[in-house]
């Protein structure tokens, strides 16, 4: 009897309250989603189409990027990269059966609504790469104790970090960058002992980094750099996250020694301090990083040299070293490291010869020691593998020349080797790469003849100048359709300059001065309409200016000077409105410079050494000067062309006007 009545009341309780509750759930949650939608999807009323009101009890478990437990209540909620632009309403604090929230790429503003205190089931609270701003809510997390993740990277946060986070038991992954948060790092979250991602980096942290974060047994990654400005240095304490894998503090301000019980982080994958003020030594200890792949310290103060003891760092695929003051030889090592695939020393003071096994791997991707005192030739594996893609080498002190093998390295993307005491040909195949688009080989000794085959069609930039290069400008540089800027003055080439090399439509710069350039400027040079300098000067040229060169219609520099120019300045060139700087001095230029407006703001030196050449301010000049031209005593490089239209017809009215009295 008794058992029956309480079976009885057991069914009116189900009927009155479970069912109620039940089918009002159903409704609710189809609601509550639409509410989301309208708030969310802001005044724009863009994205979540399909989420649309319906009569079907299980319509939102189909919404798009929501999936529903059996009794249809939401569990899951993914809208990422949606374009919305509203805020999170306070309604998503009724679907507290959410496990997995993912808001992630949104732009959604505003602030986090406390009712989302309600959602105690979440493990997953992903609101990464949106607008979310003010403090974050430390109040709405205590109660989420199953939560593993918490990302919020990329938001507007700000104030202070969330403290409030620390007594959840679960969680693995805290991400908190790329927000404005201040202050210190809390010693309190030494405490999240569950902890294997913690990611602070990007934003405006100061203080000390907690030694006490040492404590966190289980960190896999630890991200505390850029933005952040840290006082002091590196905790060495930290050299016992023995479960380590990437240590990113990078940019944070950091001073004072690499601790060497750094080197204790046998799992550590990636050790990135760079940009810091760091001095003393490279610690020899960190050898004991024997899984590291990537290292870079670069932009610091240490000095010292490489440690001998990082031969043993045999997975290391990055090195970066560079903007140190890091001296001695780059050991020999270094070239037998296997799975070495970028190695960047630029900017120190590095002695002694590159390895001569460097390359041999067949790994090496990007070599960079710009800027050095090394010595020594090219080693010529540096391409074995066929995927070296940065070579800089540039101001050094190498000699011998370019191995032919960098002639068939078909991976080549750049090439500045300038400023060293390079000498022999260029190989030929060197621009007949496909991928390259620069070639700094400037300043050096290179000498003998270019290629006729030429066909780099990647190349914008081509520096050969102050060499010995000699024999003509192959007229297949017209096959470099992409190419910007043509240096190649102060070598010996001579010649006439071909004129199929002039068809080069986005040639920005040319200079060829101090060659031993003979014959007629060709005509076709009208056709590299993205001419804005042009420099033949020093050259034996000849014949007339082509007149066609008034087509280019933002030449600001033209220098022909120190040739054997003839006959006179072509009228056309009064067209050049754009040209600030000439120079035509020192040819046999022929008659009178023309007279217009464009010509007043270049000054006599400009047409001097040319005998026969009637300059515009020479007062011995035949007649039939016009008047613009004879008012000028003011005609320097200074002098406005803008000036004399606007003040031309003033003083024309000026005359004009009878006088009143
Ligand atoms: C939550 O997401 C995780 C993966 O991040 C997945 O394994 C799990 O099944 C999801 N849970 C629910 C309830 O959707
Ligand atoms: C969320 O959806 C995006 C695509 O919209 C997908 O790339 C991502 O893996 C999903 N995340 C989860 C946790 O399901
Ligand atoms: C977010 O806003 C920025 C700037 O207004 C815009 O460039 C970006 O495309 C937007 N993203 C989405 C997913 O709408
Ligand atoms: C929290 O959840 C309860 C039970 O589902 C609900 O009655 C209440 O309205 C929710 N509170 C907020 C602030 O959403
Ligand atoms: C958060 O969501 C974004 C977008 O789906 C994803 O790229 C990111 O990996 C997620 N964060 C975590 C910790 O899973
Ligand atoms: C984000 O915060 C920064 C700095 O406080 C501010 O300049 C910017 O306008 C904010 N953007 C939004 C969308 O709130
Ligand atoms: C190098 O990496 C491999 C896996 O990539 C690993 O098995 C090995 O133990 C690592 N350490 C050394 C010293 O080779
Ligand atoms: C290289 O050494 C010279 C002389 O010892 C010194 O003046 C210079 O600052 C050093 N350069 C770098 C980058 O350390
Ligand atoms: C290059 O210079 C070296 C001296 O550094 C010299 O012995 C060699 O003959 C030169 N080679 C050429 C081709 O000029
Ligand atoms: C030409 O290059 C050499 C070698 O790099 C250099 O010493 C010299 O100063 C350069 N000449 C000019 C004029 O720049
Ligand atoms: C450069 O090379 C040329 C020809 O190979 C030679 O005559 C000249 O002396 C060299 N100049 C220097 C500075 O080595
Ligand atoms: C062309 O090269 C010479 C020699 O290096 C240099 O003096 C001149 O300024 C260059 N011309 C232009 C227009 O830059």
């Amino acid at each position: 009897m008794r058992n029956f009545c309480i079976c009885i009341l057991l069914q009116v309780y189900l009927i009155f309250f479970i069912f109620p509750a039940c089918s009002s759930a159903y409704g609710n949650e189809l609601e509550v989603l639409l509410k989301l939608k309208s708030a969310m999807t802001g005044p724009k009323g863009s994205g979540l189409e399909d989420w649309k009101d319906s009569s079907s009890p299980t319509a939102h478990c189909s919404f798009s990027g929501v999936s529903c437990d059996d009794d249809s209540r939401v569990v899951s909620l993914n809208v990422s990269y949606t374009p919305l632009y509203g805020f999170l309403p306070p309604d998503i604090g009724l679907l507290d059966r959410l496990v997995n929230l993912t808001i992630s790429g949104d732009n959604l503003t505003g602030r986090l609504p406390m009712e989302m205190a309600n959602l105690t089931s979440l493990k997953v609270f992903n609101i990464s790469n949106n607008l979310f701003n003010g403090k974050f809510p430390g109040e709405i997390i205590v109660g989420m104790t199953e939560l593993e993740v918490l990302d919020t990277y990329n938001n507007n946060f700000s104030g202070p970090l969330t403290t409030e986070l620390v007594s959840l038991k679960n969680l693995r992954h805290l991400c908190l960058g790329g927000n404005y948060f201040s202050g210190p790092i809390p010693e309190s979250y030494s405490e999240i002992q569950s902890l294997e991602f913690l990611g602070l980096n990007g934003n405006a942290l100061t203080g000390k980094v907690p030694a006490s974060l040492a404590r966190l047994k289980n960190l896999k990654k630890m991200y505390l750099g850029y933005y952040n400005s840290f006082e002091g240095g590196i905790p060495p304490e930290l050299g016992s996250l023995s479960s380590l894998q990437i240590l990113d503090m990078a940019s944070c301000n950091l001073h004072g020694e690499i601790p060497t019980s750094l080197g204790l982080l046998k799992n550590l994958d990636t050790l990135f301090l760079q940009v810091n003020r760091l001095t003393g030594h490279i610690p020899p200890e960190l050898s004991g990083l024997v899984n590291l792949r990537g290292l870079d310290l670069s932009i610091n103060e240490l000095v010292g040299e490489i440690p001998e003891s990082f031969s043993r760092l045999t997975n290391i695929s990055l090195i970066h070293l560079f903007k140190n003051s890091l001296h001695g030889p780059i050991p020999s090592f270094i070239g037998d490291l296997p799975n070495l695939k970028v190695l960047q020393l630029w900017e120190n003071n590095f002695t002694f010869e590159l390895p001569v096994n460097l390359g041999r791997n067949g790994k090496l991707r990007e070599l960079d020691v710009a800027t050095n005192q090394l010595t020594g030739p090219i080693p010529r594996d540096l391409c074995k593998g066929g995927k070296l893609s940065t070579l800089i080498l540039m101001e050094n002190l190498f000699t011998g020349s370019i191995p032919e093998q960098l002639g068939d390295c078909k991976s080549l993307t750049k090439i500045r080797i300038r400023k060293n005491l390079l000498n022999g040909t260029i190989p030929a195949g060197i621009l007949n790469l496909p991928l390259v688009y620069m070639i700094e080989v400037n300043d050096n000794n290179f000498s003998g003849e270019l290629p006729s085959e030429i066909s780099a069609d990647a190349l914008e930039i081509l520096t050969l100048y102050n060499n010995s290069i000699t024999g003509k400008i192959p007229p297949a540089l017209g096959n470099l359709k992409n190419l910007q800027t043509l240096s190649l003055e102060m070598n010996r080439f001579s010649g006439e300059l071909p004129s199929e090399s002039f068809d080069l439509p986005k040639l920005s710069t040319i200079n060829i001065s101090a060659n031993n350039l003979s014959g007629e400027i060709p005509s076709s040079i009208a056709r590299c309409t993205s001419l804005s300098s042009i420099d033949f000067s020093r050259n034996n040229l000849s014949g007339e200016i082509p007149k066609e060169i008034a087509k280019l219609r933002i030449l600001s520099t033209l220098n022909l000077s120190h040739n054997s120019l003839t006959d006179h300045i072509p009228y056309e060139m009064c067209g050049l409105t754009s040209l600030f700087t000439l120079d035509l001095s020192y040819n046999n230029l022929a008659g009178k410079v023309p007279s217009c407006v464009q010509f007043l703001i270049f000054h006599d030196s400009s047409f001097a050494g040319n005998p026969n050449l009637c300059s515009p301010s020479q007062v011995s000049c035949p007649p039939l000067l016009s008047p613009v031209q004879e008012s000028g005593q003011a005609r320097g490089k200074f002098f406005s062309p803008v000036l004399i239209v606007a003040i031309a017809p003033f003083v024309t009215a000026l005359l004009l006007v009878p006088p009143r009295c």
